[in-house]
């Protein structure tokens, strides 16, 4: 499964990507506004420091100026992934963006329909929102394994991009079902290594390293 990072903060990018959980960054325009920072100067930061996809959202509703702003946020780094909304223009501009050898990801997906109708647009991820789903009380797993039947059954080669996660059990649901990619905000990645046990355990052998006076360096 890879890992992306949900996230436009430079030194939490920096940190995972040093330790190789990072194998692509994803952005929103709210995730944006929470880093302080302008759009095309923290992408480009963003996209020196990794080597992967990138996603980058535009913000225009209709086909063409999200074609307009998608050329415009490609020609930043060739690991750019424009984000487009799951809208019928974000579809048209999918198909337009992908045609000219563009990465896309098309994003806010809820239904398995809309990964469907996403797939045949020639997406290259697909972002269907787990968190945003359960808010509602719907599983949002419930759709990751949808889409994985739905794209296994007709050799779809559209990566299921698992978003809106917001824990370490839906990484983990995530990746049983066999979503391509899993993006998370950083506290939730580091949460994955955690465990009480472990913490319990090693309190235990270093108190009784210490009783036994072991050095190593
Ligand atoms: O990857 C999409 C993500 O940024 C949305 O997450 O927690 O705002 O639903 P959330």
């Amino acid at each position: 499964m890879k890992f992306f990072v949900d996230t436009a903060e430079i030194a939490d990018i920096r940190e995972l990507n040093d330790l190789g959980m990072v194998d692509g960054v994803t952005t929103n325009p709210s995730l944006i506004l929470k880093s302080g920072r302008d759009i095309l100067e923290v992408t480009k930061e963003i996209c020196d420091i990794v080597s992967g996809p990138v996603s980058a959202e535009v913000i225009a509703t209709e086909a063409d100026a999200m074609i307009a702003e998608g050329r415009k946020l490609a020609a930043i780094a060739p690991n750019i992934a424009v984000k487009l909304p799951l809208t019928w223009d974000g579809l048209k501009a999918c198909k337009v963006l992908t045609g000219e050898g563009h990465m896309v990801n098309v994003t806010l997906c809820f239904s398995a329909n809309q990964a469907l109708i996403a797939a045949k647009a020639g997406a290259t991820f697909i972002s269907p929102f787990i968190g945003r789903l359960d808010d509602i009380n719907l599983d949002g797993m419930d759709l990751i394994a949808d889409i994985r039947t739905i794209y296994d059954n007709y050799g779809f080669e559209t990566q299921i991009l698992a978003a809106s996660i917001r824990s370490v059990n839906h990484v983990l649901e995530s990746a049983r079902i066999g979503a391509d990619v899993m993006t998370a905000p950083p506290e939730v990645i580091r949460k994955l290594a955690a465990h009480p046990l472990t913490d319990k355990g090693l309190e235990t052998f270093l108190k009784d390293a210490a009783k036994a006076g072991i050095k190593i360096v």
